[in-house]
């Protein structure tokens, strides 16, 4: 299981990326609309910086802002020309008229991160129309099946035999998404992003994700036990006592 960074927060990346266990960043319109306003050149530009700084090679994957499938295909190509990073993938949302876009830029050899997948069905549709990774929304992904705003939807499309109780279970979602492409040896990596908890990076992982997108206010978490501080304490303390 690979870990990405899920930000586009600068010191946030520097900290991460600074220590060595990433093997990515994931970026969204969203994440960037938490910085301070400027350019979105300039900012993915520095965060480009960073990683030829600390981690020169790893993936990037960056966002386009729009739904109209011609403005997203001049988007996405814009951003290989103006960022000319080669492990950048760009991220396009799932959707039928998205297909085509996927398959257009897997075409030209650009590399894809189907973005915002809720089921295996979505995930498995642009694998096989030409994207690199495809992103499953965890959190999401469980919460379609728990709100009630989404009850009506949810209900509509259960009664229409389009969704059951599995497509709400993330655990069920990755798993089944990963059993696909590896008996039908499709090259496509699962992303796992929208992380709530700590343990949502294990159970993704543990379900067949072979990347998770973390938030960095999770890293320090991952790092810490109780029971980690106890013994490095009693270790330095034992040694202390014998050595004076
Ligand atoms: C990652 O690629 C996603 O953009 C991100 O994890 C979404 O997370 P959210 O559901 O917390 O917005």
């Amino acid at each position: 299981m690979k870990i990405f960074i899920d930000s586009a927060n600068l010191s946030d990346i520097e900290e991460g990326l600074k220590r060595g266990f990433a093997s990515g960043i994931t970026t969204n319109p969203s994440l960037l609309a938490k910085e301070p306003k400027g350019s979105f050149e300039a900012h993915v530009s520095k965060i480009i910086d960073l990683i030829r700084q600390y981690q020169p090679g790893i993936h990037l994957s960056v966002e386009v802002f729009s739904s109209d499938k011609d403005e997203i295909l001049k988007q996405a190509q814009q951003f290989v020309q103006q960022f000319s990073y080669p492990q950048l993938s760009i991220k396009i949302q799932v959707g039928w008229n998205e297909l085509e876009v996927i398959k257009k830029l897997a075409d030209l050899g650009i590399s894809v991160n189907c973005t915002a997948c809720m089921t295996m069905n979505q995930a498995i549709m642009a694998a096989r129309a030409g994207a690199r990774y495809v992103s499953l929304f965890w959190g999401r992904i469980k919460d379609g099946g728990l709100q009630e705003e989404c009850a009506i939807e949810r209900e509509y499309l259960k009664a229409k035999n389009v969704l059951n109780d599995y497509d709400f279970d993330p655990y069920t979602v990755v798993k089944s998404t990963r059993q696909i492409l590896d008996q039908d040896r499709i090259q496509s990596e699962i992303i796992v992003g929208s992380i709530r908890n700590t343990y949502d990076i294990r159970d993704a992982g543990l379900a067949g994700a072979h990347i998770v997108t973390v938030p960095p206010k999770f890293f320090k978490g991952m790092m810490s036990h109780y029971k980690t501080d106890e013994v490095v304490s009693q270790f330095l303390t034992d040694f202390k006592a014998w050595i004076s």
